[in-house]
């Protein structure tokens, strides 16, 4: 659980707000001057499907789910240009940070956020009808912008799911970190190795400061033990900006 003064959240500038050049007026409206807060990480990412997935996880089985996949890849609005194909990855940290950032960010349908908040985050969005294959309209996706974090412990996943402890400053670190003496775990194909195996990532090696909670996560799964998150969500941020998968 997060002190209420260091309280920290996660924001993602998505593909839309990129292509329609209001990553400024993002920034600008989650200023400090506007929501008291400060960055405590940011970073350029390609959205692999691995982060995709486990990042949007409980909305499995959705309508709307295969398209928000695509969205949040960048492969809706840039479907031909591989190299568009991002988005801008923000931690911020002060006092209540996850409730002010969805408070400037509005409600999630942009339809909504019009009505109810005019001028917020995500009344600039749209919302896009979704088709089957004979064209009848099966559902909705809301282009709205960013995303923030709805809850502490959402946060709290959310940033170990985006960020290495090494792209926080030490002293801006919210969760406990710990430092690995003497294990190594590789990952290839969703499975875990303590060995080097060719073709696999490295992603603890001796010396390597980690998230606490992921590195608990990796010794569970490796005995084959239940652990309280999925492999993926321990391994996805060390996959990005990596050999872009080719699908
Ligand atoms: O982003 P937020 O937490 O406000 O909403 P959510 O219910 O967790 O949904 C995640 C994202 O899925 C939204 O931000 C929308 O982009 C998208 N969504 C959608 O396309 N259609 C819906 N009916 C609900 C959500
Ligand atoms: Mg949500």
């Amino acid at each position: 659980m997060q002190s209420k003064e260091l309280e920290q959240t996660l924001v993602l500038i998505k593909p839309d707000a990129l292509k329609n050049s209001l990553t400024g007026y993002v920034l600008s409206q989650l200023s400090e001057f506007h929501s008291g807060l400060r960055f405590a990480g940011l970073k350029v990412v390609y959205v692999s499907r691995m982060l995709a997935e486990e990042h949007y996880a409980e909305h499995r089985g959705k309508v709307f789910y295969p398209s928000l996949i695509e969205y949040i890849r960048g492969r809706i609005h840039y479907p031909d240009a591989p190299h568009k194909q991002r988005v801008i990855a923000i931690v911020y940290q002060g006092p209540d940070a996850v409730k002010r950032v969805r408070d400037l960010a509005g409600p999630t349908n942009p339809h909504d956020a019009r009505q109810e908040k005019p001028g917020c985050i995500r009344s600039l969005g749209t919302v896009v009808p979704l088709t089957d294959a004979e064209g009848k309209i099966i559902g909705e996706r809301m282009d709205n912008l960013i995303h923030a974090s709805a809850t502490p412990e959402e946060a709290e996943h959310e940033i170990k799911l985006w960020f290495r402890t090494s792209e926080i400053p030490p002293f801006m670190r919210a969760f406990p970190v710990q430092q690995n003496e003497e294990v190594h775990f590789y990952y290839k194909d969703d499975k875990l190795y303590t060995q080097h195996e060719p073709g696999s990532t490295c992603v603890l090696a001796p010396g390597d400061v980690m998230w606490e909670s992921d590195i608990t996560a990796l010794g569970l799964i490796s005995e084959g033990k239940q652990a309280p998150c999925t492999l993926q969500a321990v391994v996805a941020k060390y996959l990005t900006n990596e050999t872009p998968e080719r699908q």
